[in-house]
């Protein structure tokens, strides 16, 4: 085969990575635990072709060159090593969410690049290959290859650097709604990022709690204890832009609206009402809550000042070729 299409869902980090000890082979600091987010995806595909002098990338119907290209182009020259050919190719992809504003539109699509660009180039990789080279794409791709909540394991090295699956989809009903307050990109990519975390003095002790905060969390899913979910991941999203705003230079990717909905989550919760927050390298809020509840979280949060929109998303599957 020489053309596939494949489609990932994005997904949402509750432990979250930041910083590599490999920048080049995207080998993190600390493991993390997400779960895919139901439609929000990337759908991608990648035809191999004789005939093209160099690779071509189209995002939502527009042309990409430079970093963006070269990023494409680097999944490509691997998948390119791996199957022995040399062909270029042409990569169409599409996101149904807005990209560069804290919903890992780079996870999607990495994952979705790494299967398509597989299959069509005929290789056929296991589920831990498409993670490892969804990972040298963007890290948090590798999280977007196994379905529902997933864990992506620290490793030994770069080939036991993957992500697997801790619990299906079906597991448990948590959704995410997502508090847009920002549709713009983000002046700071998590690439540039994650290679200045190191310089925040916070890090280290950050990233040597990380296997607490990451047991918590797990135990949290498998028991569908809520409590203690909710405590963890604000906890984890905090300490991560503790770590962003200590860096050098400092990252600030809070707005006015995003502290705000912190101050109305914790409100709520203390009410009651089950919700919990975390935020990706953006300003948008992912609000946390049980499937009964997501109704009544949407309505309260599009009536938070500054809240532009809210997307909802169950847990997703796994990658797949469509
Ligand atoms: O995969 P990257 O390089 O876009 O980094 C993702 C970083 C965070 O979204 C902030 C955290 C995470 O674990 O997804």
């Amino acid at each position: 085969m020489t053309t596939a299409t494949a489609q990932a869902f994005s997904n949402i980090a509750f432990i979250k990575y930041w910083g590599n000890r490999d920048n080049e082979l995207r080998l993190p600091v600390n493991g993390s635990i997400s779960m895919n987010l139901d439609g929000l995806f990337s759908r991608t595909t990648v035809s191999f072709q004789p005939s093209l002098p160099f690779d071509e990338l189209i995002i939502n119907g527009r042309e990409v060159v430079g970093k963006g290209l070269e990023r494409v182009s680097f999944i490509l020259d691997l998948i390119r090593e791996k199957a022995g050919i040399k062909m270029n190719a042409e990569v169409m992809s599409e996101n149904n969410f807005p990209s560069g504003a804290g919903i890992a539109s780079s996870a999607a699509a990495f994952a979705a690049l790494a299967l398509a660009g597989s299959k069509a180039a005929g290789l056929d990789l296991s589920e831990r290959e498409l993670s490892v080279l969804a990972r040298r794409g963007s890290g948090s791709a590798s999280r977007s290859i196994p379905a529902g909540f997933v864990e992506w394991q620290v490793g030994k090295d770069e080939k036991d650097c993957y992500a697997y699956s801790i619990a299906p989809a079906d597991h448990w009903n948590l959704v995410d709604c997502v508090a847009i307050v920002s549709s713009s990109h983000k002046k700071t990519g998590s690439t540039e990022g994650h290679a200045i975390a190191g310089t925040s003095p916070l890090q280290n002790a950050r990233v040597a709690d990380a296997p607490r905060r990451l047991e918590i969390c797990r135990n949290a899913i498998l028991k569908k204890d809520f409590d203690a979910f909710a405590n963890i991941i604000e906890h984890d999203s905090d300490m991560m832009h503790a770590v962003m705003m200590t860096s050098n230079p400092p990252l600030i990717y809070w707005q006015s609206a995003t502290v705000e909905i912190f101050h109305q989550v914790r409100e709520w919760r203390a009410s009651g009402l089950p919700v919990s927050y975390t935020v990706d390298a953006g300003a948008n809020v992912h609000v946390l809550c049980l499937g009964e509840y997501a109704r009544e979280v949407e309505k309260r949060l599009r009536e938070v000042p500054g809240v532009k929109d809210v997307l909802v998303a169950g847990v997703g599957g796994g990658a797949r070729i469509v």
